[in-house]
């Protein structure tokens, strides 16, 4: 049997190389895994646990899909839609809800910080990572690839679903997080000591975001923090993060091996070589991807047929996992 993978992103800002290289890119290559049958969501339930601009979040919702399509996602070979088109998603999430103690999700780090950051927390932010058990558990996933800040939300998936089980009997696939190595945490050109975040996507310098022109992706690069030295070689000393940084996203993005890396670098004159080498990788890797885009994006027709089209597909999935559910929970299912 195909394992089934199951993985989702919020369309809230648009993603950057962080998002690119250590979930999406991650994505297309497992599309031609014989073994597996991917199914991607773009979670917009999830973008309402903070407060969005409607226009916006319909605005990002298509970007995000066409920029899925444009970075090599096919329809026909993985499963592509949007949260919101199957009602499964927020239907299951309220009877997951009704086994799911409140202690665990006031527990969630994710939920920690971000709470703090709102002047109201709302209820869905605590509840957030309930919805996600819900679009995990009701496609009877076996994986979760997801970036290591996402761990925990898979674990409590497993735990939620071990608990169901225990209380109404075998249901749920017990899902395994998978976290990827290499590219797991980009971090931030400005500042190497934290992660890439999509929430500073618009602070100058922070990020490369997948639809700046070569101009733009040319000067954030090129004014990425790094440090006093000269030595360039990748490292884990905090000092040197800026650095290790940039290599990181240029093996990332060339394949290349570790030490095949150090040694492009050998005779290099100081960062200003190092940063114009991994500039012109990321536009090379960037710019076709723009350009697919910017046809993609404007057949509106096409888009709405993919995602009518995936989300009949995902109904087919998990409408009779959640018939089961309700069922053993109690509620009547008329004919
Ligand atoms: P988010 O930006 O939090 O919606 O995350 C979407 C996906 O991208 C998740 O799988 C994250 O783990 C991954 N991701 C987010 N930021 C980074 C980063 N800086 N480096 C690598 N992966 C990331
Ligand atoms: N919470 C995830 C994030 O912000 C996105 C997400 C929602 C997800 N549902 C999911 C990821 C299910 C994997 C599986 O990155």
């Amino acid at each position: 049997m195909k394992r089934r993978i199951f993985s989702g992103i919020q369309p809230s800002e648009v993603i950057h190389i962080g998002n690119y290289i250590g979930a999406v890119r991650r994505w297309v290559e497992m599309q031609d895994d014989p073994e597996k049958e991917n199914i991607f969501c773009i979670v917009d339930l999830h973008a309402l646990t903070v407060p969005q601009d409607p226009n916006a979040l319909r605005a990002r919702t298509l970007e995000l899909l066409a920029l899925f399509l444009a970075v090599g996602l096919d329809p026909n070979k993985s499963l592509l839609f949007v949260q919101s088109h199957v009602t499964v998603h927020a239907e299951g999430a309220w009877l997951l809800n009704c086994v799911t103690p409140e202690g665990w999700l006031k527990k969630m780090t994710q939920y920690k910080d971000k709470s703090q950051k709102q002047e109201t927390v709302l209820t869905g932010l605590l509840d957030y990572p309930v919805l996600m058990a819900a679009d995990i558990l009701f496609y009877d996933t076996h994986e979760v690839p997801v970036g290591e800040d996402q761990k925990q939300h898979v674990e409590l998936a497993r735990n939620i679903a071990e608990r169901f089980n225990h209380l109404y009997g075998e249901t749920f696939i017990v899902p395994e997080p998978a976290i990827a190595k290499a590219g797991a945490r980009i971090m931030g050109l400005d500042d190497p000591s934290a992660k890439m975040s999509k929430s500073l996507a618009h602070t100058k310098g922070h990020a490369v975001r997948l639809l700046d022109d070569p101009k733009e992706i040319e000067r954030t690069i090129m004014r990425a923090k790094t440090d006093s030295g000269s030595e360039i070689r990748f490292s884990k000393d905090p000092a040197k993060a800026g650095v290790n940084n940039l290599l990181t996203i240029y093996q990332a993005l060339t394949g290349k091996a570790t030490e095949h890396v150090e040694a492009d670098f050998t005779n290099a004159r100081g960062y200003g070589d190092l940063k114009k080498a991994v500039a012109e990788v990321v536009i090379e890797k960037m710019e076709p991807i723009r350009r697919r885009y910017s046809e993609i994006v404007s057949d509106s027709a096409e888009l709405q047929r993919i995602m009518r089209m995936g989300a009949e597909k995902a109904r087919a999935i998990s409408e009779p996992r959640l018939v089961d559910v309700k069922q053993k929970m109690g509620l009547i299912m008329t004919a």
